[in-house]
């Protein structure tokens, strides 16, 4: 069934959700969201739009977002603090997320640093959270949440087949989208404003609790290359905190992937950041 915005708006004292448009087909919710920014919508819009013909992901890569087959949604926030926190509210937003899938479809994911949603290594979801600067000069946050409910993986290319994961599958039934959706706003608003008044050492043993590599010997790359350690915390600023040989390096961006540290190479499946690709390799229309 289509989402309708009347039967996804929270009540006061709910921020994120209070006013919610769905869409059938647009760009990038992402998009959207600015443009409502940019004409004064107030904290907490929320665009949910049924397909997306240029969904993205983080690092500019692509996020396939067929008709109905998934959540594909954008919120508007306004935290009152910039870049250096947002990967503090991607984190919280994970929480929120697993939560919701726990609540609406009985699925616990994992977490992956710093916005994969993962169901037994595959993804299942992600977080992109783009600051932006409204005409005010204040800077906000377009949050955006992809959970893929019941993407058809035969749809995919071979290759990443086996790398993605759907809310219907995990579950072994099918999933309410409406449901869903509800849940994933409520959960969301909770854990926004709990971080807003708290900071996110409120939801860092939650996060903890959930984090698919905490421990393990990862690979990171980031703005300065490639390297491993063991992926050891995080920390209230929601960096990640990786030993290496000498010491802690402490992480505010780039890509996680696990690594065996008996084999001198990734075995498959292990990156998981894999719902992304270029649309150089994937036809745009594969639905
Ligand atoms: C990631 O894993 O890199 C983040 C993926 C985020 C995808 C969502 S779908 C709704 C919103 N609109 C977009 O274009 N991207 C986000």
């Amino acid at each position: 069934m289509r989402l309708r915005a009347e039967d996804l708006r929270l009540p006061a004292p709910a921020v994120i959700g209070r006013v919610v448009e769905c869409l059938e087909r647009v760009g990038s919710t992402q998009d959207v969201v600015r443009e409502r920014a940019r004409l004064g919508a107030p904290e907490g819009y929320a665009v949910f739009a049924e397909a997306q013909t240029a969904g993205r992901g983080r690092l500019g890569r692509s996020w396939v977002s067929p008709p109905g087959r998934g959540l594909w949604f954008s919120v508007l926030l306004r935290p009152g603090f910039g870049g250096d926190r947002l990967p503090a509210l991607t984190l919280a937003a994970g929480v929120a997320l697993a939560r919701a899938c726990r609540r609406a479809a009985g699925v616990a994911p994992e977490l992956k640093w710093p916005n994969d949603l993962l169901w037994r290594g595959r993804k299942l979801g992600g977080i992109l959270a783009e600051l932006v600067t409204e005409p005010s000069g204040n800077p906000s946050v377009v949050l955006g949440v992809g959970l893929n409910v019941d993407l058809d993986r035969g749809l995919l290319p071979p290759e990443l087949r086996d790398r993605v994961a759907s809310l219907a599958e995990a579950a072994g039934a099918p999933v309410d989208r409406t449901a869903l959706a509800r849940h994933a706003l409520g959960q969301l608003d909770e854990a926004y404003r709990l971080m807003r008044q708290s900071g996110f050492a409120a939801l860092r043993e939650e996060w903890k609790g959930l984090a698919a590599f905490l421990g393990r010997p990862v690979r990171i790359s980031g703005p300065d290359g490639s390297w491993s350690g063991t992926a050891l915390d995080v920390d209230a600023d929601g960096a990640l905190l990786v030993a290496v040989p000498g010491g802690v390096r402490r992480v505010l961006a780039g890509e996680v992937s696990l690594r065996s540290a008996a084999l001198p190479f990734e075995p498959f499946g292990t990156d998981t950041d894999n719902m992304l690709y270029d649309r150089a390799i994937i036809p745009r229309r594969v639905w």
